[in-house]
């Protein structure tokens, strides 16, 4: 590979005629962009993202139905969202990092920072929540990691990419302020903060306009008011009008038209409709992408997937979250009286489906893990719609119940449960919020004879808990764990790690209650953000409904103490930058139990005499601090 110099871009730019310089506007085929062989200019290959590298070797298409290189499947966002933790992420990222250079890819297309603002969207999993200072943080610093390596990211879908329904071409329509407040911080503080090498443009439009050519989002916010110096890209098939989009701040299309809209572009230039400085500002920015990333594509380097494994593993502990612990059900103290119920047990749901799906290097099930530390029975209670070989929802098998019943009579059942994967997927959103009936209906039976119940739960998005959870003592959340997402519950269960993860989305007790579905999915092509700012816990909080889980709850083994809570301010003038730190909040964190465990102080603001309407308080700082009993 010739690596291409920022230094000598303009003279590159000098060189290329009308016709080159249309035509690196676009992909070569699925995944790389355009070379110019007779100036050296090679091309480079971008490829998924988010949570693991899916490098598809043969057959490309962008819904991860082709294999793909074996590459190590971290939790999903939704599992890296609720480990509030920007230190982790950051080594995640360094290790996403080191796979995507490994196979000589340039970019990995991701992460994610759409919110959360129904729990519907089937897309859920690959976000990590429904508030905008958290995503922000917490994809900041994957982002850092993966371009510590030398290779990019792409922070997608920009923008206001909230639902799958109609996602190719749906109109959101938001106010300025609820954008502002809502919808493009968590871009904002990543592209300020990480300075990704490029950003992918969502398929819908904003306010009337594509994504895709949207010279508001694409050159005035994302490059006037926050400096973005980097490349835009299209999402997938997200291009319409190609020529308005090179206008509007779309460098590259992906993938390539096929020279179709490359000619488009070619003639607009020539009859004057697109002045050509557009056209070469979108050719400089590819340019410095090349020059960018070449360095590191050309040398690959190798990486240790028992490395990555063992990193997924910590990711995947870190991300469960204790909701409930009734009686000290949890952790289990021996697994003498123990019995294993359900399916997922040994047939693990880790990811979502999509174009983010991976193909793990090894994967874990939690039945393997807790029997290599004990003998335990099991049962798998529920037939997975997948092993049935049958699409929908997993079947109430009833002589597979009643043996998991039989089975649980007098012991401690540990019950996993879940969404089954037909559920959760690009493309398309939840009809609802529930787990299957086959899940509900094994954890009211084994609830009814089993001496203690725990339930652990693998899904990308809240689901309803409040109509079973009354037979459970312990439930512990596992979201998407990724491939050692079963070795990582076995930990917790056994208590050689404390459940540390906090929800990053609220946990309603009904779809009902939450407020942006009044506007959900929308209909004739438009959805309106009607809720304005009130999104998750937001607008939970104003409206002051009772919720299953609050924004932020997460038990652990132990228990800790806030104390001696300072605040120290300086005035606001005119002459403060808008970034600054005004306000210092410290407090005292105590260790009060007697297990390790880690705590995680969030800092959440309200203005309650404020002369607009607000929200009653939003989050505005958080850490997290592994603390050893007494400390
Ligand atoms: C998705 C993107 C993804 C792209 C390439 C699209 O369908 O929306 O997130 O990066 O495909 O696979």
């Amino acid at each position: 590979m010739k690596i291409i110099h920022e230094a000598d871009i303009e003279d590159l730019l000098a060189q290329l005629t009308l016709e080159e310089k249309a035509s690196l506007c676009s992909g070569s085929d699925f995944w790389h962009t355009q070379p110019v062989e007779r100036l050296g200019i090679d091309a480079v290959m971008v490829t998924d993202g988010p949570h693991g590298l899916r490098k598809q070797a043969g057959h490309s298409d962008h819904l991860g139905a082709s294999e793909s290189v074996p590459a190590t499947c971290f939790p999903s966002a939704v599992g890296l969202g609720s480990t509030w933790d920007t230190s982790l992420l950051r080594r995640v990222g360094e290790a996403l990092g080191v796979e995507t250079r490994s196979n000589e890819v340039a970019v990995l297309l991701g992460p994610g920072v759409n919110m959360k603002r129904s729990p519907l969207c089937g897309r859920n999993f690959e976000y990590f929540s429904e508030d905008p200072r958290l995503a922000g943080e917490l994809a900041a610093a994957l982002v850092e990691g993966v371009q510590s390596q030398g290779v990019g990211t792409s922070l997608k879908h920009f923008a206001v990419n909230n639902q799958e329904t109609d996602r190719m071409r749906v109109d959101a329509q938001v106010d300025e302020r609820t954008l502002r407040e809502i919808y493009l911080p968590a871009f904002e503080r990543v592209v300020k903060q990480a300075r990704p090498l490029t950003v992918m443009c969502a398929y819908n439009k904003i306010n009337g306009t594509f994504g895709s050519e949207h010279p508001w989002l694409l050159t005035r916010v994302l490059r006037d008011e926050w400096g973005f110096d980097g490349l835009v890209m299209s999402d997938w098939g997200a291009v319409e009008d190609r020529v308005a989009g090179v206008a509007a701040g779309l460098d590259l299309e992906m993938p390539g038209s096929w020279g179709v809209n490359d000619q488009r572009v070619l003639d607009a230039v020539r009859d004057g409709r697109l002045p050509e400085a557009d056209l070469d500002a979108a050719v400089v920015n590819l340019l410095t992408l090349l020059a960018r990333t070449m360095p590191a594509v050309a040398e690959p380097g190798d990486f240790s997937a028992a490395d990555h494994h063992t990193l997924a593993r910590e990711a995947a502990t870190r991300a469960a979250v204790l909701l409930k612990n009734a009686n000290a059900a949890l952790p289990l103290t021996s697994l003498n009286d123990v019995v294993v119920i359900g399916e997922m047990a040994r047939t693990p749901r880790y990811q979502g489906a999509g174009s983010s799906q991976v193909n793990p290097t090894q994967l874990d099930n939690a039945l393997d893990a807790l029997r290599s530390h004990h003998e335990v029975e099991f049962a798998p209670g529920y037939l997975l719609a997948e092993a049935a070989g049958e699409p929908g929802q997993d079947r109430t098998d009833e002589q597979l119940r009643s043996e998991a019943v039989e089975l649980a009579r007098g012991k401690t059942a540990v019950v996993f449960c879940g969404l089954p994967a037909i559920e959760e997927s690009e493309g398309y959103d939840r009809e609802h919020m529930s787990l299957p009936q086959s899940h509900r209906d094994l954890i009211a039976a084994v609830g009814a004879v089993a001496s203690s119940v725990i339930v652990t739960l693998s899904n990308g998005a809240a689901t309803t808990i409040a109509d079973w959870q009354d037979s459970a003592d312990a439930v512990l959340e596992l979201w998407l764990g990724g491939q050692a997402g079963g070795s990582a519950a076995a930990e917790l269960l056994l208590g050689q790690v404390s459940p540390s993860g906090r929800l990053a989305e609220s946990i309603a007790l009904n779809i009902q209650d939450v407020p942006a579905q009044l506007n959900f999915p929308g209909e004739r092509g438009v959805v309106r953000y009607g809720e304005g700012p009130h999104i998750g816990y937001r607008g939970l909080d104003a409206m002051d409904v009772e919720v299953a889980y609050p924004f932020g709850h997460g038990l652990t083994y132990t228990t800790f103490d806030y104390g001696s809570l300072e605040v120290s301010a300086t005035a606001i003038t005119a002459d403060t930058p808008q970034d600054d730190t005004v306000c210092t909040i410290t407090c005292t964190v105590t260790n009060s139990g007697d297990a390790t465990g880690t705590a995680v102080p969030q800092l959440y603001i309200g203005f309650p005499n404020a002369t607009v309407s607000r929200v009653p308080r939003e989050l505005r700082g958080f850490t997290t601090a592994e603390l050893q009993p007494g400390e």
